[in-house]
Order: structure tokens, then sequence, then C-alpha cells
């Protein structure tokens, strides 16, 4: 028995269509993060989970029940939402003391329930204050507090750290992970942040244009993207396209007829079997399996040459972007170097890569091809 279940959901308005047909299982306990550009339909999507908003087809299951039309109060959900929503008139303890009160919860359990949550999210110093007199993260935590304060079946979070800053984000991830794993909730967690949708799912739902674009493990979405969108929207920075074609009497190039390649025979008869001799195709490589080197190609290898139009330096790492101008078409590259690195600006640089690593994709629809 799965705790959520999402079937066929779509959503209008007049006749924008927002959802697209989403399908979705979430099992009990899992902790789901739905990721996408803003814009892409997370929030709608919670809403309609959580009862605010009534999708225009499809149903939603908790528990093996159909909830279309069960009010929010009545659906045992509990809602976070970026900018805390707090009660900004009453302290920290009558703001987590009110969902408690609404369900007429006795007194003396409600001190109890208040103690303990306001001891697991450290704010149990703060029960006086109101919330103007706390921080952000604090704010936030009372936020938390509120929501898991009566053990709803399930949690929805849109965008709950997006208010904070970058220290304090990172460490509200990893309170928010541990809390899960106290409380064994089942948690749909929404975010525009790839890094934190990867950090933090323990599956990973990416949305595009209200459309479901891949569903999977975290180490799924990344090594193995189902198409353009999900394989350039996760990763930091995204994977690098380019156009190549494989002709029938030589290497693989790119698509300026410049020869990048040597193929082995074993790969090109793979190409072959797909019929993608002479066809453009999109190649696709992740920035850290570019590397930049001084010997020549070795067989199933690639070289190309560019110029460093920027260098971003990251600390121990460096994001090196490349532009290779080939008799026609600019390709723009962005390699990940660790360590030291003492390039600079306008440098003309070689890069070699892997062919194993590059990924293809249908130029006209995106989808991957595997070869
Ligand atoms: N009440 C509404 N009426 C019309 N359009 C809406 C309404 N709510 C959301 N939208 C549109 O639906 C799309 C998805 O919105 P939303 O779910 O908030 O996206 P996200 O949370 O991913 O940023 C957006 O284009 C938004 O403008
Ligand atoms: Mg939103």
């Amino acid at each position: 028995m799965s705790k959520l279940q999402i079937k066929n959901i779509s959503k209008s308005y007049s006749n924008t269509c927002i959802l697209n047909n989403i399908n979705l299982q979430v099992e009990e306990g899992e902790f789901i993060v739905l990721v996408g550009p803003s814009g892409s339909g997370k929030s709608t999507i919670l809403r309609i989970i959580a009862g605010l908003e009534q999708p225009s087809n499809g149903e939603v299951i908790i528990n093996n029940r159909v909830v279309n039309n069960l009010p929010p109060k009545d659906r045992n959900i509990s809602m976070v939402f970026q900018n805390y929503a707090l009660y900004p008139h009453m302290n920290v303890y009558d703001n987590l003391a009110f969902p408690l009160k609404m369900q007429h919860v006795k007194k003396e359990n409600l001190e109890q329930s208040i103690t303990k949550v306001s001891e697991m999210l450290g704010i149990n110093n703060h029960l006086r204050k109101r919330p103007k007199e706390l921080s952000g993260g604090e704010r936030q935590r009372v936020a938390l507090g509120r929501a898991i304060i009566r053990s709803p079946q399930l949690f929805l979070m849109d965008e709950p750290l997006s208010n904070l800053d970058a220290k304090l984000r990172t460490q509200m991830r990893a309170e928010l992970l541990k809390l899960h794993k106290t409380l064994s909730s089942t948690v749909i967690y929404v975010t525009h942040d790839q890094i934190e949708a990867l950090t933090m799912g323990n599956r990973i739902v990416v949305l595009n244009k209200g459309q479901v674009q891949q569903i999977g493990t975290p180490h799924e979405i990344y090594s193995n993207p189902q198409n353009i969108f999900t394989a350039t929207f996760i990763g930091n920075p995204g994977m690098n396209l380019f156009d190549i074609k494989v002709l029938d009497n030589s290497d693989i190039l790119i698509y300026d007829e410049k020869i990048i390649s040597n193929m082995s025979s074993n790969l090109k008869e793979l190409f072959t079997r797909k019929n993608l001799i002479n066809k453009k195709i999109k190649a696709g490589i992740r920035p850290e399996h570019m590397k930049i080197t001084n010997s020549p190609a070795a067989e199933n290898e690639a070289n190309i040459s560019g110029n460093i139009n920027l260098l971003e330096v990251l600390g121990n790492e460096y994001l090196i972007h490349v532009s290779s101008v080939f008799k026609k078409q600019e390709s723009l590259f962005v390699i990940k170097v660790f360590g030291e690195c003492n390039l600079g600006r306008n440098e003309k640089i070689n890069i070699s890569f892997d062919l194993k690593k590059l990924y293809f994709f249908n130029p006209e629809t995106g989808e991957r091809i595997h070869l």
C-alpha cells in the first residue's frame, strides 16, 4: 500500500494547461523532492495534494482512499511554506499550540507536545518570543515545529529553506533529514534548487512546464538522465551539449566537419545499428568528464580545442568556460577542474574526453538515445 498516489492529475486555468497528466506513487516514509524551474507547477501539485486546489482531472489517493472530495482539514496533512506563515501577534508557544488547540487537545498533552517539539528543534528558549524577535532560521524551526506537532500522516514542504542564507540552509537541510529519520514521516519537498534535490531526496521528481521529466534516485537522475532537460537542469553546472555527426566513412565529428575522434569499430557499429549514421545528434558530456590535456586523443577519446572565456574559482575547484569555434558554429563548454589551475582568460587549450562518457539525445524531441 503506498502512502500517496497521484493519478493522471492535470490542471488548467482558463485554457492554459499548468499540469499535464502527472503520475506519482510515494511510499510510506519516503522523502520525495519535486524539483523544477520557477513556474513548472511544483506548488500547484502540493496545493492539489493538500486540497487547497482542485485538479481539472485525475485523482489524489492517500492510504488507498481517493481524497478529491475531502476538505484540507480532514486530510491530516501539514504544509510548511517558504515564508514561514507564522502568526505575528502570537509568541512561539502559542504558534506551536495553535494546531493542537484546533484539535481540542487537552492542556496537559498540549504542554507535553510543545516541550518535546521545541526541545527537538532547539527553540525551547524562545517560547515567549514573538516571530519578529527571532532570526530567519529560528522562525523556520518554529514553522517546522508547528507542522510536526500534530503528527500528520504527510508533510508537504514548499521551498521551506529558500529564505535562509547559504550556511543556515545547509545546516537546516541536515536538520530536516535528521528530523525525517526520527519521525519516519512521509515528506514531499519542493525546491527549485537541484543541489538541494540531490542531497535531500530518496527519490527526485524532475518537473518542467507541468510535465514530469523523470523520476528516480539522485544517482539515477544524475548518471542516467532520460532527456536533455534533466541532463542540463541537474548538475552544477549542467551537462555540456554539442552537435555531432557520425559519418559513414570516417569518425565522430563535431558538426562543423571537424574530426574530433577516432572511434573504435565497436562504437561505430552501435551507431550503425541505431541507424544514426550521417544524422545530426546532440551529444552531452558532464563538466567533470572533460580534461585539459596536451596529448593527442587515444582511440575512443575526443579532442577539441578552444579559448577560455571565463574562469570561475570555487575554492578547491574551477569552472573553465571555453568556446570552441569551428568553421561556422560556436560550441560552449564548461569544464570542472579540481585542485590547482594556473590558466588565464583567452588562453587556448586542448580538451579531451572519453567517448564512453558521452550521452546522446534526439535533437528534435530531446529524448535520450541509448546506444
Ligand atoms: N490561480 C492561478 N491562476 C492562473 N495561473 C496560475 C495560478 N496559480 C498558478 N498559476 C500558474 O501556474 C504555473 C505553475 O505555477 P506554480 O505551481 O506556482 O509553479 P512553481 O511552484 O513550480 O514555481 C505558473 O505559470 C503560474 O503562473
Ligand atoms: Mg512554487
